[in-house]
């Protein structure tokens, strides 16, 4: 069965509560429910985890490997400052799926650099919670295609 990991950065713990005007109301865990029900429906499985901590998403990317098949990952604001985020990608060449709830290129000029973009198959951003399946199905698209 392919296994997807579905990882979360720094502050989506808050959603929900978080900015409402940006992120909506959906929660962090109506979101890996959104993922847990497309992952069955898709025969996938799915592991989700969020973390604040740059070095556990680090270890969590070096961790898939052998393990996952592929990363849909939200890096939160470390999406625009990590290049070790953006190395750990490389380094165990996983196809990664980046992905945001907003639209990062209509909001500020900082939220428009991705170091995630650079070693991802593709981003979806701008779509609410439904990017999660959306990029989920990018992801197995491509892993069929291997
Ligand atoms: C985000 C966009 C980032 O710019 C921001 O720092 C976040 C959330 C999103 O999902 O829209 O924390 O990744």
């Amino acid at each position: 069965m392919t296994s997807i990991l579905i990882l979360n950065g720094p502050n989506l713990n808050l959603l929900g509560t978080r900015q409402p005007e940006v992120y909506g109301h959906v929660t962090l865990s109506d979101i890996e429910a959104l993922c847990r029900a497309h992952g069955t429906s898709r025969g996938a499985d799915v592991t989700f985890m969020q973390s604040n901590s740059e070095g556990i998403l680090i270890d969590a990317i070096h961790d898939a490997k052998g393990v996952h098949d592929g990363i849909v990952l939200n890096a939160g604001a470390y999406t625009h400052t990590s290049i070790a985020l953006m190395d750990a990608i490389s380094s165990v060449e996983l196809p990664v799926v980046e992905l945001h709830l907003s639209n990062i290129h209509a909001r500020e000029d900082f939220r428009h650099v991705s170091y995630i973009a650079r070693v991802a198959l593709g981003v979806i951003c701008g779509f609410g919670a439904a990017g999660y399946p959306l990029a989920m199905d990018a992801l197995l698209a491509h892993l069929a295609q291997q």
